[in-house]
């Protein structure tokens, strides 16, 4: 599994959009805490009410000890001791699943080969299905994430394993950040940074299933944030603009892929799902404290500077400048690359247009920025060049 962006295990091309959103709200509210028994909790929680199964726990190893420390439903407080801690040798299946640093499936439970502790186990809770999926943290494997059926066989697909990997990569990063914590990084920090690591998650995800050119997200952050800076976008927002051009699009978790992969034109009623994601965009984050201020460009992305734009139809210096600034970039971005319903543009078609679109689509001070940047981006002032 992947160690760089949270979601990378994920085939999200596979995923319904329902539970992408789900992932989502999950993986924000993981990432708005510190706490790690609270973070552990729900993520067995959530990962219960997603795959619809009925138990889950997490135990992490201290030595050669397994240590239980999550579970859902909560363990009843006559919970045998032995079941809290107990040697990782009497538990070859999570050993298996640490060493192989892969997840495993056993679908019977009663059907399968196991230890006297593991048999003791599912008996007492009526375990049937099972799946196991490591928790790696820096690289060595250091605890499991167990999700289970009760009392029925449970049959377990690609979805559900790439779903528990992702949250057992987050909960990774957790603990992770935990272990971190006595350093001098102060609370807010961390915070930053688990959310600056789920939304690059995020943004990967999109572009994975918007089957974008690779790059795409990184393309438009570079220079969208140098605009922010040239065109006088203080300093303290520039986190909020970053973090916002990397989600411009997630409200297109909500559109469904027969609109969004569709290779030709979309007919009127698939416009009118398509032009819901900036909407969409605000609905996922505005209720996130952390991204509320980011939401100018995923909210108003589409607004045009004549006022013929959408959700809102706002027009002229109503539109907030990070999304003025941001459209500019993204459409000269989307006309260069390949979409499923047309190839790229060349660069000077797209130069072209975006020049004619000035005063109608885009804000003129900010097609002429974008011009001065390109032109020294030509001349190699530090910049790379642009595609
Ligand atoms: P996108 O492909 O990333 O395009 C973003 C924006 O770039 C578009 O916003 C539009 O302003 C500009 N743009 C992209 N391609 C063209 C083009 O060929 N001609 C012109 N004049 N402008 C272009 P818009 O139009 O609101 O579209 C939003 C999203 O809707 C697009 O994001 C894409 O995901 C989808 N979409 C747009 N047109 C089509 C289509 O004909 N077929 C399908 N399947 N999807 C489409
Ligand atoms: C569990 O506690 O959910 C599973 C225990 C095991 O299989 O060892
Ligand atoms: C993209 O980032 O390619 C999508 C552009 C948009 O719809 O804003
Ligand atoms: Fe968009
Ligand atoms: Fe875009």
């Amino acid at each position: 599994m992947s160690e760089s962006g949270f979601i990378a295990a994920v085939d999200v091309g596979r995923m319904p959009s329902e539970d992408l959103a789900a992932l989502l709200r999950v993986s924000s509210m993981l990432a708005s805490t510190l706490d790690l028994p609270s973070i552990m909790q729900t993520a067995i929680t959530s990962a219960c009410e997603l795959m619809d199964l009925e138990t889950g726990a997490i135990y992490l190893l201290d030595g050669s000890t397994l240590v239980l420390q999550a579970t859902a439903p909560p363990t009843p407080p006559d919970f045998p001791d032995m079941y809290r801690r107990a040697p990782l040798q009497d538990h070859p299946h999570i050993a298996r699943c640490l060493i192989g640093r892969d997840p495993i499936f056993v679908e019977d439970s009663s059907k399968e080969t196991m230890s006297p502790a593991e048999a003791g186990i599912c008996e007492a809770r009526g375990l049937r299905s099972i799946l196991y999926v490591p928790l790696v943290v820096d690289a060595v494997s250091a605890g499991a994430f167990i999700m289970g059926s009760i009392g029925r066989a449970k049959e377990m697909g690609k979805t559900d394993v790439d779903l528990c990997r992702t949250l057992a990569h987050q909960i990774s990063l957790a603990i992770n950040n935990a272990q971190l914590h006595d350093s001098l990084l102060d609370a807010n920090t961390h915070l930053a940074r688990a959310y600056d690591e789920t939304l690059a998650g995020w943004a990967l995800a999109l572009e994975m299933r918007d089957h974008e050119t690779r790059g795409h997200s990184d393309r438009v952050e570079r220079l969208t944030m140098q605009l922010a800076a040239e065109m006088g976008i203080p300093r303290e927002q520039w986190d909020h603009v970053r973090r916002g051009t990397l989600l411009h699009d997630i409200g297109k978790m909500g559109v469904p892929d027969a609109i969004l992969q569709k290779p030709g034109p979309l007919t009127d009623d698939e416009w009118a799902i398509m032009r819901t994601h900036p909407q969409k965009a605000r609905e996922m984050l505005g209720s996130i404290d952390f991204l509320a201020p980011a939401l100018d460009i995923p909210y108003c992305h589409h607004e045009r500077w004549d006022g013929t734009g959408y959700p809102r139809g706002l027009a002229g210096d109503a539109i907030p400048l990070a999304a003025r600034i941001f459209s500019v970039v993204d459409v000269y971005d989307a006309l260069t690359s390949d979409r499923h319903y047309r190839p790229g543009w060349s660069r000077q078609q797209a130069l072209d247009y975006i020049r004619q679109e000035t005063g109608l689509q885009f804000d003129p001070r900010v097609v002429e920025a974008f011009f001065s940047l390109i032109g020294e981006a030509e001349r190699g002032s530090g910049l790379e060049t642009v595609p």
